[in-house]
């Protein structure tokens, strides 16, 4: 657990905007920031960033909240990692009894990559250089991949000892299990996070009677197979400096062409692209090349992948290899420069999944047109939406209306409705209350928590009484989803109030609340033919309207006896 002090002088600190601008461009209007939103697809700007109030929220999908909210969607980041993200950025010291977890598997696993480099350069490791060696992996021109080698004999448990650690987190790293070590007869290979700190491995057995061929760490609570790429950390410079990433799908691909000087590389770990990895890429570059098996599941692989990348708003382009090689066999026969050349010939995504789905038949054809429809429907880009909608049209014989037609028919189908949030006015209220927070120790003399009506309202107001320095979208996330999505909406869109139109406000929002209460009386006398009653309320309630028309509004603050 991380202290509730600390996390709000993390987002009091963070620049929201300064913050979101590293990962999307935000233009300026006028004391916030707009940008096309990144959480669902738009063309029309609806994203807005408030530094002043330190929140961000989008119009379109209702998406809001803080910085830490903003890195945990947008960078898939749970939210001790993101509040600790934020800390290290504005310097400040958090240390969690989770963290000291996290950091026993880290140490465990970079004490493993020890073991097994050690290994490998050794008198033990004599099999597993001879494997490297006949597929032409340069360990030297690769050490930045820890490539390493497990012993048919084992030998980690040992050295562990030697070195103080306890079996228990052998087995929660996944390197033992049932008192047996995992990895034996592999080739080794450490599986970095972004940051570079080793989270699991993959090994790869030295003899095709070793079952699994393949064998990966087990998810560990620093190790998710879906959120990390093999390469990534050795290959994101490459990826920043190209603005291109190659994607391949397995090690001794990515180890290919990496030692042949293509060092923007990555691969997913034996599974399909995942919607996070997609995400992870598209952080550092705009532009994809995938490079997978000329064989059918290489294709179906890369047409998968497509649809998970132009989501993550990445260009994609596929180089085909000819059937019956991967990269890694591809580079050794025929050279990198001639890699090379294939890549830079790559066909955009369009070309390429018009060319591999077969359109036989009508029906197929209709098909894939829809499946192109819908990808490109997810490009937020206008100018490339733009090409390649006209590109469609033009290929398919289509007008581009009827496209537009089939994207209006899909979104509405994929995208849930979009329902109009109606904010009622003790809702709007709270709104100007958290818009005017240096006002606040003057609205709470003058509301008190059964002033609302709302539920949540009543316990997120409780809240506020108790805690001054309270952090508007993190309060929020007390009230629950749907009021919390209306309070941003307030919160953004309503300029600043004065002192003055504040107390109006709050003024006008008690007496509403009083007449009501004698409106239900004056019934309730009514209903029971009570006279006296009637008329005794009848007065309270005129009283009361006259009191609020002699109201001096322009010097309400002053005299408020409320
Ligand atoms: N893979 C896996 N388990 C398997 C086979 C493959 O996890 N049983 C993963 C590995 O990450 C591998 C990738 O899928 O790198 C691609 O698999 P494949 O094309 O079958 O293997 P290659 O990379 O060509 O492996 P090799 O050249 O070593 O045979
Ligand atoms: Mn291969």
């Amino acid at each position: 657990m991380i202290e509730r002090e600390k996390i709000e002088e993390i987002t009091r600190q963070t620049d929201i905007a300064a913050l979101i601008g590293q990962y999307i461009p935000l233009k300026k209007v006028g004391k916030n920031y707009r940008a096309l939103c990144p959480f669902h697809s738009e063309r029309e700007p609806s994203f807005y960033v408030s530094p002043d109030k330190g929140i961000y929220y989008c119009f379109g999908c209702k998406k809001g909240g803080n910085a830490i909210s903003f890195l945990m969607e947008y960078e898939k980041l749970d939210f001790p990692t993101a509040v600790k993200k934020l800390a290290k950025e504005l310097g400040i010291e958090i240390d969690t009894t989770k963290n000291l977890k996290y950091k026993e598997l880290y140490d465990v696993n970079e004490l493993a990559t020890q073991f097994y480099t050690l290994c490998l350069s050794k008198e033990l490791g004599r099999r597993g250089r001879h494997y490297l060696k006949e597929r032409r992996v340069d360990v030297q021109k690769l050490k930045e991949f820890k490539i390493g080698y497990a012993p048919a004999s084992g030998g980690l448990v040992t050295y562990m000892r030697q070195k103080g650690v306890a079996l228990e987190r052998l087995r929660k790293a996944g390197l033992i299990s049932a008192e047996r070590e995992v990895f034996r007869e592999r080739i080794m290979f450490p599986i970095l996070s972004v940051s570079g700190r080793v989270v699991g491995f993959g090994g790869r057995g030295i003899d095709e009677h070793i079952k699994p061929k393949y064998l990966n760490s087990p998810e560990t609570p620093i190790f998710k197979k879906g959120n990390v790429l093999y390469g990534l950390y050795q290959s994101k410079q490459g990826m920043r400096t190209k603005n291109e990433a190659m994607l391949v799908e397995g090690y001794f691909d990515l180890l290919s062409v990496f030692q042949y000087g293509i060092e923007n590389v990555c691969a997913p770990l034996g599974t399909a692209l995942t919607e996070n990895q997609a995400a992870l890429i598209s952080r550092f570059a705009r532009r994809v090349n995938i490079l997978f098996d000329g064989d059918v599941s290489g294709i179906k692989a890369a047409l998968r992948a497509i649809g998970l990348l132009i989501n993550a708003q990445v260009d994609v382009f596929v180089t085909v290899l000819p059937q019956g090689s991967d990269p890694d066999t591809y580079v050794h026969e025929y050279g990198v420069e001639d890699l090379k050349q294939k890549l830079s010939a790559a066909e955009d995504f369009f070309h390429f999944y018009k060319k591999v789905v077969s359109t036989d038949t009508v029906e197929q054809e209709v098909v894939l047109i829809k499946d192109l429809i819908k990808i490109i429907n997810n490009i937020r880009d206008p100018i490339r939406f733009d090409r390649y909608l006209k590109y469609a049209a033009h290929v398919f014989d289509i007008s581009a209306e009827t496209i537009k037609r089939e994207m209006s028919a899909t979104r509405t189908v994929a995208t849930k409705p979009q329902t109009r949030l109606e904010i009622t006015p003790e809702e709007k209220l709270m709104g100007m209350i958290l818009n005017a927070r240096e006002h606040f120790p003057l609205v709470k003399n003058i509301l008190k928590p059964h002033d609302f009506t709302e539920d949540g309202l009543r316990r997120l107001y409780k809240i506020m009484l108790k805690e001054q320095d309270f952090d508007i979208a993190d309060v929020a996330d007390s009230t629950g989803e749907v009021l919390k999505e209306k309070l941003l909406s307030i919160i953004m869109k309503e300029a600043p109030i004065s002192r003055q139109a504040l107390l109006e406000a709050l003024v006008r929002y008690k007496s509403g609340i009083e007449t009501k209460k004698i409106e239900a009386k004056i019934r309730e006398a009514r209903e029971k033919g009570d006279d006296k009653a009637w008329s005794q309320y009848q007065k309270k309630l005129n009283d009361l309207k006259k009191q609020m028309l002699k109201i001096n509004w322009d010097n309400v603050g002053a005299s408020s006896g409320l």
